[in-house]
């Protein structure tokens, strides 16, 4: 492990490591590491580094320690809350991004067990192109394919539009490679289904949000692909209509991969910003997914929509078209301002009474706000929006996460703490499981040098 003491040093030691064309010091260069995708969160770094294998990160991650630096990893920076970026004072220490893109290697896929072991920096999109000519799919989607890496797929244990079937990341990760904050490389990713040899360690840094180590690798548990898939969008009175049919979706059809709605609201800036109309009338556009195997599931569908309006198109332009109108609700609330993104849960059926206190509580705290609600609702997951409040206040973000707390909930459902909810982390942990955090972090990082401010770990 190098010592780099002074940060001059640091800075030439970074740059031995990975090259001069990959340590990144200029601050245009840094701009893009520097805010994430919300662009509510931001902070400055002193130098950006891309370390090409294991071996650069871990020698990285020695030097940073050894210089008493903060290391923040960063992969395609889609994360929603702020915790790929650095915050905007890290305690007077020298800042270090550290971006796992070129980690990019996919290893030869396991047709028997449908196994990949790809590197963190690989794209969502990239792997499933690389799996398209087999028999098997990625078993997690989401929106943010294109740039969302498979490390930081695992680091948020990213849920998606197919929770309901194949679950979240964790549920999809047979094993990982990952190093600590000394530069210890760990690497399990033989991808046994089972394997009782002690501590899961590819669990535990599943939804760490790069506060325990960098994962550099993961063997990946794809799903068997689907024949013909079907989409549906059901135009639904209220949300507790919304929740009845899901419910019956639930109970009823096979093969379902998910079940996702979208609010009227969050329906007409799809169709302002995007030019994408709402297929059907509703107050609550419900999108379900499903394999169909034959006739008798459409059957059941129709007689689950009943007199609803519906819209259902099999494999093809117009499935696309239908998922379309959902996969694009974020991108369209961005482009009417920076967003309040409270991504949450709470049971199903509180979902009515949660969604309908809602707006009194949201213009009780940012008077005439614009208030979006959509996401995964088979999951009991939704997405409140709010435009219209500065970033920097967080009274909206207050009153609506103590309302998720009070209808049973959690502030965060899939996409973590980050450095946008540590302030609130104890609505949905005890202080007995914070202190086991901390504990957990000071066992694997005891110099504090992985993303600290952010995560589950408060300072
Ligand atoms: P980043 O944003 O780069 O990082 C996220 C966190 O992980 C940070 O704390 C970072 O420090 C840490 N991290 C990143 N890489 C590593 C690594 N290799 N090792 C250790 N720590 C690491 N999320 C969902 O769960 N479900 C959705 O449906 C969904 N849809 C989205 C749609 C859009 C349009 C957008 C913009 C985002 C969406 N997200 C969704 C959020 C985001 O895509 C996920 O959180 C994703 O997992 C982040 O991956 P990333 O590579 O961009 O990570
Ligand atoms: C989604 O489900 O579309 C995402 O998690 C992104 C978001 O919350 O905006
Ligand atoms: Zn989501």
């Amino acid at each position: 492990m190098t010592a780099a003491g002074a940060p001059d040093e640091l800075t030439s030691v970074l740059r031995q490591i990975v090259g001069a064309e990959h340590l990144l010091t200029d601050p245009d260069l840094r701009a893009g590491y520097e805010v994430d995708w919300t662009r509510r969160f931001h902070g400055p770094c002193d130098a950006v580094v891309r370390p090409a294998d294991t071996g650069e990160v871990a020698a990285v991650l020695g030097a940073c320690t050894a210089a008493g630096a903060v290391v923040i990893p960063q992969g395609g920076n889609t994360g929603l809350v702020g915790g790929s970026v650095p915050g905007p004072a890290q305690g007077g220490r020298r800042v270090v991004v550290l971006s796992t893109r070129r980690l990019r290697a996919i290893g030869p896929i396991d047709d028997v067990v449908g196994q990949v072991t790809v590197g963190a920096g690989v794209t969502l999109a990239e792997l499933e192109e690389a799996v398209a000519v087999t028999p098997w799919r990625v078993g997690v989607d989401l929106g943010a394919r294109e740039s969302a890496t498979i490390g930081g797929m695992v680091a948020t244990n990213a849920g998606g539009t197919r929770v309901v079937r194949h679950g979240m990341m964790r549920d999809n990760v047979g094993g990982v490679e990952a190093v600590l904050a000394d530069g210890t490389v760990l690497s399990h990713l033989g991808g046994l289904l089972k394997d009782n040899t002690g501590y899961d360690i590819a669990s535990l840094l599943c939804g760490s949000e790069g506060t325990l180590a960098v994962l550099t690798a993961v063997r990946m548990r794809l799903v068997p692909k689907d024949d013909e898939r079907c989409v549906a969008w059901i135009g639904c009175g209220s949300w507790n209509d919304a929740v009845a049919v899901a419910t019956s979706c639930r109970l009823r059809l096979r093969s379902l991969d998910g079940i996702e709605a979208v609010d009227a609201a969050a329906q007409r800036v799809v169709a302002e910003a995007l030019q994408l109309s709402p297929p059907v009338e509703g107050t609550i556009g419900l999108l379900v997914a499903l394999t169909v195997d034959g006739g008798p599931q459409l059957d059941t569908l129709a007689a689950l929509a009943g007199e609803r309006p519906v819209a259902v198109a099999l494999d093809g332009p117009g499935a696309s078209s239908l998922w379309e109108r959902r996969d694009r609700v974020t991108e369209a609330i961005a482009t009417t301002g920076v967003p309040h993104k409270l991504d949450v849960s709470v049971p199903l059926p509180a979902i009515p009474p949660f969604t309908a206190a809602l707006p009194a509580v949201v213009t009780a705290a940012a008077p005439g706000a614009a208030v979006y609600v959509f996401g995964h609702l088979g999951d009991g997951n939704l997405h409140v929006n709010v435009v219209g409040p500065a970033p920097e206040e967080d009274a909206v973000d207050d009153a609506i996460l103590r309302l998720v707390a009070a209808n049973g909930g959690s502030i965060s459902a899939e996409h973590g703490i980050g450095r946008a909810k540590q302030r609130w982390l104890h609505l949905s942990r005890s202080p007995e499981e914070l202190r086991t955090f901390r504990a957990i972090k000071a066992a694997l990082d005891p110099a504090g040098t992985l993303n600290p401010g952010a995560g589950p770990v408060l300072p």
